[in-house]
């Protein structure tokens, strides 16, 4: 069994504050995140798919048809939007990473099937880089 990770890039702003809260928490608990007029991120997403060596191909995973799944379904989607006005799931729910990671990797879970039809690749795990120094991994397995 061979694990493919594959490096995605979308660049997205957003705001940090959540409906249920009063101003005040937002601000106690997002801090400069809660400013009002959002500020941005260069987001990096990985991908990772697991599946055997196909014996004609000698690959684990097509690569193409996993960059055509990433693009339409996580990049388009997500590239050079505000992701609090124009990403349907953060209308009332905060837009973090964590809320971000989710999001990537229920998209691709749901159109997995789609996209590729055989017993293999399976999806497996993604992981969100905000900035350089927080990574967040999301593993389908644990996403309804
Ligand atoms: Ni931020």
């Amino acid at each position: 069994m061979i694990r493919v990770t594959r490096r995605y890039r979308f660049s997205a702003s957003h705001r940090l504050h959540a409906p249920q809260l009063s101003d005040t928490e937002n601000r106690e608990l997002y801090g400069k995140c809660n400013n009002p007029f959002g500020h941005g991120h260069n987001y990096e997403v990985e991908v990772t798919v697991r599946g055997p060596v196909d014996a004609r191909s000698g690959r684990a995973a097509d690569i193409g048809r996993l960059d055509q799944l990433v693009e339409q379904q996580v990049v388009a989607a997500f590239d050079h939007r505000n992701l609090n006005a124009e990403v349907a799931a953060f209308r009332d729910l905060v837009p973090t990473s964590e809320n971000l990671g989710v999001e990537v990797c229920r998209r691709l879970k749901q159109s997995w099937q789609a996209a590729f039809p055989n017993e293999w690749p399976r999806l497996e795990k993604i992981r969100i880089a905000e900035t350089g120094r927080n990574i967040f991994e999301v593993s389908q397995h644990e996403i309804e």
